[in-house]
């Protein structure tokens, strides 16, 4: 999607007028029959309403004020989604957008649950051109929204839809040494640096978890660190966003039962998708915060050499684990990624991942679900929590109680990897938070990285969710000084 900035409206273009229930309509030039149409229109609830000129449109959008603050921006978001449908039937593919509003960043929000929802995924259709949606470029009146803000939109729809192409990559494509390449490619064009360690150099650094869990793959593990380092970072030491980067999860030997949760788990990376897509557009727009990304990657399959229920794994902090359900892959692989973040003394790390069933259960898919060891003074934890309600990819704590502790003790390790049938995504936090010496947030992100249907500028399958989590979470740091 070409997002952009202009100072008047193209004569081709169509227009977008974000609205709300106290616009003056006499202000927009419209003809009095125009505005008694709307009016009548509004009074029905019909809060879209289109004035089709031979081939361009006006359309009058309008979006509902909520008493919550943060209602009122996914409003216009939502509006701003609407609106690309009713374009992309139309076969418009120009629109520039338009603030009639009274709320001064309702163009900017319209503008991106517009560019979010033209969203395709189309690479591996035959017919992709027909298929493709006919809407091609958002133009935004700099009177409503400024060239930097659209520019930086631009960057950030870029980091969300390349998350979203990553999740929606089958693993006949995208294996851990693919993804590498993918992270590397986008390193290269947002400009932050990407190393990434082989089966060798994992082996070296007694990366067990990762190793165990990759035994039976035909493919080989890497672990990717991708780094944004800004000339005057705001931080001292470094944030970390760390992502659980399992490519594809069959369960292992503790095989998923077919046909139902086995069909979407190539979703399972989609907490490296969120990492990737967030330092993408943080790169790209130089936002002023030392930030680090940590993947771990590797499909989780019953291979000859499969790990088994019973082994027992030294992990990269020399912690043992008894692995008594190889379905519990990912906190495997985020232990020995989150053991490595040590070596940075962060000032935070934010882990995402795709890690219990439970999550989902807990939540639906309204919301994510959160855990940390900082107690609610922690100014970063308050940024996350805040900024999550803005973006609409709310996050719920839960705690860690040291009670949880003893549903992972092991009677042959120092841990095992499953804590029971009881608060299955918090034992999943408090198995990784032993991994952990600095201030941490794991955010399970199972609830959203998928959806079965589509809503509003959130498709169907892969949603690119985290990238807007992390990105706002980042750019709320840089302005807290
Ligand atoms: N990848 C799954 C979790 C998942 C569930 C992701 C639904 C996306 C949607 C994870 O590796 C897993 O299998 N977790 C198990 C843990 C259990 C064996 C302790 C689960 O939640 O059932
Ligand atoms: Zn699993
Ligand atoms: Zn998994």
């Amino acid at each position: 999607m070409n997002l952009k900035s202009v100072k008047k409206v193209a004569a081709s273009s169509s227009i977008a007028y974000v609205a709300d229930m106290d616009t003056n309509w006499k202000q927009l030039g419209l003809a009095q029959n125009e505005i008694d149409y709307i009016s009548s229109q509004l009074k029905k609830d019909v809060l879209q309403i289109v004035l089709n000129d031979l081939g361009k449109v006006r359309l009058i959008c309008v979006f509902k004020q909520d008493k919550e603050a943060y209602k009122t921006l996914e409003n216009c978001r939502m509006a701003g989604a609407e609106a690309t449908k009713t374009l992309n039937k139309l076969k418009i593919d120009a629109v520039t957008v338009i603030n009639e509003s009274r709320d001064a960043d309702a163009a900017i929000l319209f503008a991106e649950g517009m560019a979010l929802s033209n969203y395709q995924f189309l690479k591996y259709k035959k017919d992709a051109a027909k298929e493709q949606n006919s809407l091609q470029a958002i133009a935004v009146l700099a009177d409503s929204a400024s060239p930097e803000e659209v520019a930086a939109l631009q960057a950030l729809v870029e980091g969300v839809c390349a998350s979203r192409d990553l999740v929606n990559e089958p693993l006949s494509y995208l294996t851990a040494e693919q993804l590498s390449a993918e992270i590397k490619k986008l390193g290269r064009k947002a400009k932050f640096k990407v190393s990434v360690f082989n089966k060798k150099k994992i082996t070296s650094l007694g990366m067990g978890g990762l190793l165990a869990v990759n035994l039976g793959s035909m493919d080989p593990p890497t672990f990717n660190i991708l780094a944004w380092k800004p000339k005057k970072p705001v931080n001292d030491k470094p944030i970390i966003l760390v992502g659980k980067g399992v490519v594809y999860d069959t369960g292992g030997l503790s095989l998923k039962p077919t046909a139902n949760s086995m069909d979407y788990m190539k979703c399972d990376m989609g907490g490296a998708a969120a990492v990737i897509g967030a330092i993408y557009a943080i790169a790209k727009n130089q936002l002023p915060v030392h930030v680090i990304g940590l993947i771990p990657a590797t499909d989780n399959r019953p291979g000859l050499n499969a790990y088994v229920p019973g082994d027992v794994i030294t992990m990269h902090n020399k912690l043992t684990v008894e692995v008594l359900n190889t379905d519990a892959e990912g906190r495997m692989i985020l232990a020995d990624a989150l053991s490595y973040a040590q070596k940075y003394k962060p000032e935070m790390v934010v882990d995402a991942a795709t890690l219990t069933g439970s999550a989902v259960m807990a939540v639906g898919n309204h919301g994510l679900v959160m855990m940390s060891n900082t107690d609610d003074n922690n100014s970063n934890k308050a940024l996350l929590k805040k900024g999550s309600y803005k973006v609409h990819e709310r996050v719920v704590e839960m705690p860690l109680w040291e009670e949880y502790q003893e549903q992972l003790k092991s009677e042959i390790a120092d841990l095992k990897n499953i804590g029971g049938r009881l608060a299955g995504a918090i034992t999943a936090g408090k198995f990784l938070e032993n991994f952990t010496d600095y201030p941490w947030m794991h955010v399970d992100i199972a609830p959203m990285a998928w959806s079965f249907t589509e809503n509003g500028y959130r498709p169907k399958n892969g949603t690119g969710v985290g990238v807007r989590l992390f990105y706002e979470f980042i750019k709320q740091r840089a302005e807290n000084k």
